[in-house]
């Protein structure tokens, strides 16, 4: 009786743990941009707000999504998403007018704030 009990008690501690560990791993750091970010790239795009920063955010998740996964900005360097970002937005212009200069500079200017590097 008490044996099972013990054993009983150690499977809970232990399937507590595995589980609490699964959620730390599982937790995606949510990269929300803050002033900071702005702040950081302020030399660079003079005048940039927080409220643009925002707005490049939402065109980035709700137009780049569409046939891949969402590339962390983390992932490319500035040069990198030069070079990438004007390639993907005439694919998504392909099929008609979507994103003028205006939205494609919006989600530019925020993987390059995002990426840091
Ligand atoms: C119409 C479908 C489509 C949309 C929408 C799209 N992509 Fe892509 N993307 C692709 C395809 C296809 C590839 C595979 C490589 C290629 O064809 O260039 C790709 C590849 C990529 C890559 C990897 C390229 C590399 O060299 O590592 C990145 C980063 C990327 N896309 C970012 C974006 C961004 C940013 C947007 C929004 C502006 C976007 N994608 C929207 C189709 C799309």
């Amino acid at each position: 009786m008490k044996k099972r009990a013990i054993i009983a008690l150690t499977t809970i501690v232990l399937a507590g743990c595995f589980s609490s560990k699964k959620t730390t791993s599982d937790k995606k750091s949510a990269s929300s941009p803050t002033q900071e970010d702005v702040n950081r790239v302020a030399s660079k795009f003079p005048g940039y707000t927080l409220t643009e920063l925002n707005e490049g955010k939402a065109l980035y998740e709700t137009q780049c999504g569409e046939c891949h996964a969402l590339y962390r900005p983390t992932n490319k360097t500035e040069a990198e998403w030069q070079r990438i970002v004007p390639v993907m937005v005439k694919k998504i212009n392909s099929k008609g007018m979507v994103l003028n200069n205006e939205k494609q500079d919006k989600i530019l200017r925020y993987l390059i704030t995002m990426s840091g590097h």
